[in-house]
């Protein structure tokens, strides 16, 4: 449903990072680094997965993607940032789209794995944004999402991710951290329905 408030919202949030796209990764790389880090080591990966990176910003984690799968998929609102992620990766298994992330242009049931880095944050309703990506993935996908130290305690975090219909499989949270990282599994089934 299209609520102008919330459109509003979200156009405010792009054009901040639009704005701020060129030092984006002077700014924060090396915390990002940090928590990707952190997720990778509990990840399976396929060569044949595919892998949904969800407000890819300037595609700081490509990298750490491009030999392990065929097919990467960055989505993010800000035009300034997939810019950047484009002049930062030539590889041709990324795919770049603009997008919302609560209207996400993908098949359900499709995505084997799903990152979601400091996104959450951003949204209006981070329930409603998970339950979006719970759709485009598969039953059984691994969904990483990070939620900000600064706006989730730990026990919100947990409940947001249980009431979106993921099961917690670890949970990152160390002090070096500025985001809890969480490592879970999409209970939802290609109806929508929680198995
Ligand atoms: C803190 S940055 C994190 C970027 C990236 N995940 C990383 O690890 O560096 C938050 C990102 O979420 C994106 N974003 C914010 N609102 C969004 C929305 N509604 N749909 C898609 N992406 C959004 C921003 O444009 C920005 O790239």
């Amino acid at each position: 449903m299209f609520d102008v408030p919330t459109w509003n919202e979200k156009r405010r949030v792009k054009k901040c990072y639009d704005l701020t796209s060129n030092i984006y990764n002077i700014r924060y790389s090396e915390e990002q680094k940090n928590k990707y880090k952190r997720a990778l080591l509990n990840v399976n990966f396929n060569q044949k997965s595919i892998v949904l990176d969800i407000g890819c910003g300037s595609g700081l984690l490509f990298s750490y993607l491009t030999s392990k799968v065929d097919t990467i998929i960055g989505i993010d609102l800000s035009i300034g940032l997939l810019h950047k992620a484009k002049e930062n990766n030539k590889e041709t298994n990324i795919h770049l789209i603009l997008a919302d992330a609560d209207n996400l242009p993908l098949q359900t049931n499709k995505v084997n794995i799903v990152f979601a880095f400091t996104m959450l944050q951003n949204m209006p309703s981070p329930l409603m944004t998970l339950k979006e990506i719970i759709l485009a993935a598969k039953t059984d996908g691994q969904i990483i999402v990070t939620g900000l130290k600064k706006v989730f305690s730990l026990e919100k975090f947990k409940e947001l991710l249980e009431k979106s219909g993921l099961k917690i499989v670890a949970i990152e949270n160390g002090s070096d951290l500025k985001c809890y990282v969480a490592i879970t599994k999409s209970l939802v089934n290609s109806k929508g329905f929680i198995k």
